[in-house]
């Protein structure tokens, strides 16, 4: 490293400044910044005015990072710091409901015994408790391996391996109980359920019943089978869970029939490489052509009743949805920010037109049903990597979203939300993944994973948010709504974090001044605050370990300080795994974190078992040796 940068670096890194932007605008040094193309001279600008904004209230007991840094790990374990434990809770295939035989790792189980098993690949999940000592997890299933999943490896799919995959995925609710041996998941409880790709759901809220929904099978355009591809989640104050359906085309498939746009703008393709299409006549679009319309939603459960039918909110538009960040805005409106995870699509932000009733939380089960759903415009002056930015409604008969512009209702603008966000010129963003509001400032911050495509399509061009071209490592933007008013048409944003390797790179892609060789990432990807305001960063990102990302081991977990800028790695996770899914309990004592798809593409996982076993998908339990607070 250049011996000024240095010294200008580790002089910003010791300053005892608690203006937290002051400490990363300047840390996304000059020369980093210059060399990587951009000319971000907003950067080295006087601090700016969301520092007062984001001061976060600690916990009285708890510092904010109160644990010891990891280094960055290569190992087939979970690692996490010292005076931490960290046991598995419950992995792909584990018995959850009653009759359902233990996990046989041959992969010749049948589809009736996954029906009844913890699916695979643990995404997003929340905690919903019970009493002290007894609570329920709600948690994605997100996808399988088919290498994993069955003894051919994918290689000779039968029509009742299809039923198997749809099985392995949706979500698993399951109670858990605390023992003296910690946390255990309960294999008999009356609340344990499976909901599955085949699970009947319906579809509410203003694209309910049009045209568009209707298929053979449901002449009313309402009835569903299914969800899948359920990435990350919310949880809302009335006691729910948002499950969020992300990557859903990549199960239909319109083989030998040309694509119309919207479905090449959702990304449907004329093959599957999950096959279900050649066994489930739904998933060939050449005989279900709206079949794809009634996915791609957020779905609402109510997991304290088993029996719960899950209800897809479709005024929450159509994407694909990473996750569901839920916060009460002062003035009772619900507010539900979304990111759409994919290179050069957007951010949205849903307000709910009736308000939050504290007082009877039963009320309030339909808050999701009617709102407006807005798109970020983030704007910033030539080469800033801060500016303003403002929410256009996505509503029938405004903004261009009219008969003339190809949208005849609101169902459509909703059906089609990617295109209404082009028709009104939202910004097209690296990739969004989760959002997370802090609990007492409510400035909200979103992972923008990473983009490939950044500086390359005409339409995703180097600037405000995504300063980068070739954007390998990601950011995090961060924003406060207008007089702190998360239901506000306008906000102010800028950059909490640019990921980068400061060990391989000099310039921008080094990343910002709260990045350097001990806590060095890529690709962030899950996002939460705690109730004390440490942000949780989960990544899911390249772990090769070379070139690029040399030196940044396996993914990982990292907690930020969001007054300070500081970034400590907390935990690391094994072989060719991501990091993701997070929940704590309400005391905050104990955290479960999700390992998805370790050893994934044949890599030399064993994880959790050991031995010879077959890598699975595992949530873990963290908990501190002495009882205290996660992270403090
Ligand atoms: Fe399922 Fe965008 O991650
Ligand atoms: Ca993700
Ligand atoms: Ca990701």
């Amino acid at each position: 490293m250049n011996k000024d940068l240095l010294q200008a670096d580790s002089a910003l890194h010791t300053e005892q400044d608690s203006d937290f932007s002051k400490i990363i605008d300047a840390g996304l040094s000059r020369r980093r910044f210059m060399q990587g193309g951009a000319t971000a001279m907003g950067l080295f600008l006087a601090a700016n005015p969301l520092t007062k904004a984001v001061a976060a209230t600690t916990h009285p007991e708890s510092k904010l990072l109160g644990f010891n840094k990891i280094p960055a790990s290569t190992a087939d374990t979970f690692v996490v710091p010292e005076g931490y434990v960290a046991k598995p809770l419950i992995s792909w295939g584990d018995p959850i409901l009653k009759g359902a035989p233990a996990f046989d790792e041959s992969g010749n189980q049948p589809a009736s015994a996954q029906a009844g098993q913890f699916g695979d690949n643990t995404d997003g999940m929340s905690f919903f408790p019970l009493s002290e000592d007894r609570a329920l997890l709600a948690v994605n299933n997100e996808y399988t391996n088919y290498k994993l999943l069955f003894a051919h490896r994918g290689e000779a799919i039968t029509a009742d391996d299809v039923k198997k995959a749809q099985a392995a995925h949706g979500v698993s609710v399951f109670e858990i109980k605390r023992t003296a041996n910690g946390w255990e998941y309960s294999k008999e409880s009356e609340y344990n359920r499976r909901i599955t790709a085949n699970t009947e759901m319906m579809l509410t809220g203003p694209a309910a019943g049009h045209d568009l929904m209707k298929t053979s099978a449901d002449a009313a355009g309402k009835k569903v089978l299914g969800t899948f591809n359920n990435c990350a989640n919310g949880q809302t104050p009335w006691g729910t869970y948002l499950t969020c359906e992300e990557n859903f085309n990549g199960y239909f498939a319109k083989p030998g029939a040309e694509l119309n746009g919207h479905e090449k703008r959702y990304g449907i393709k004329d093959d599957s490489k999950y096959k279900w299409y050649k066994f489930d006549s739904r998933f060939d679009i050449t005989q279900e052509p709206n079949e794809p319309h009634r996915h791609g939603w957020v779905v609402e459960i109510d997991p304290m009743d088993p029996t719960s039918t899950p209800l897809k909110r479709t005024a929450l538009g159509r994407f694909k949805h990473e996750n569901a960040a839920v916060i009460v805005a002062d003035n009772g409106h619900v507010v539900v920010y979304l990111g759409d995870d994919e290179r050069g699509e957007h951010l949205y932000k849903f307000v709910s037109k009736h308000k939050y009733n504290a007082a009877d939380k039963a009320s309030n089960r339909n808050l999701l049903e009617e709102g407006t759903l807005y798109v970020s415009r983030f704007t910033a002056k030539k080469g800033d990597v801060k500016g303003k930015g403002e929410w256009i409604e996505l509503t029938h008969g405004k903004n261009g979203l009219t008969k003339e512009n190809g949208f005849n209702s609101q169902a459509e603008i909703l059906i089609y939300a990617r295109e209404a966000a082009t028709v009104v010129g939202a910004t097209t963003m690296d990739r969004p993944e989760w959002v997370a509001v802090h609990p007492k400032t409510k400035t909200v911050c979103c992972t923008l994973t990473n983009n490939k495509n950044r500086g390359k399509k005409e339409n995703q061009p180097v600037g405000g948010p995504n300063p980068r071209a070739d954007n390998k490592y990601g950011q995090i933007v961060r924003w406060t709504e207008t007089n702190g008013d998360n239901t506000a048409a306008t906000f102010k944003w800028d950059l909490f974090l640019v990921a980068g390797n400061p060990t391989v790179h000099k310039d921008f892609y080094a990343g910002s001044a709260n990045i350097n060789d001990e806590n060095m990432f890529n690709s962030p990807d899950g996002l939460g605050f705690d109730n004390d305001g440490r942000l949780w960063i989960l990544t899911d990102g390249k772990y090769s370990n070379e070139g690029d990302f040399a030196g940044m081991g396996n993914n990982q977990m990292l907690c930020a300080d969001p007054k300070t800028g500081e970034v400590r790695r907390f935990a690391t996770g094994p072989i060719a795994c991501e990091i993701t899914g997070l929940a704590f309990s309400p005391d905050q004592r104990t955290a479960f974190v999700g390992v998805q798809h370790p050893g994934e593409d044949d890599k030399p996982s064993h994880f959790p078992a050991g031995g010879n076993s077959k890598p699975r998908s595992t949530i873990m339990v963290i908990q501190r040796t002495d009882g205290g607070i996660i992270g403090a």
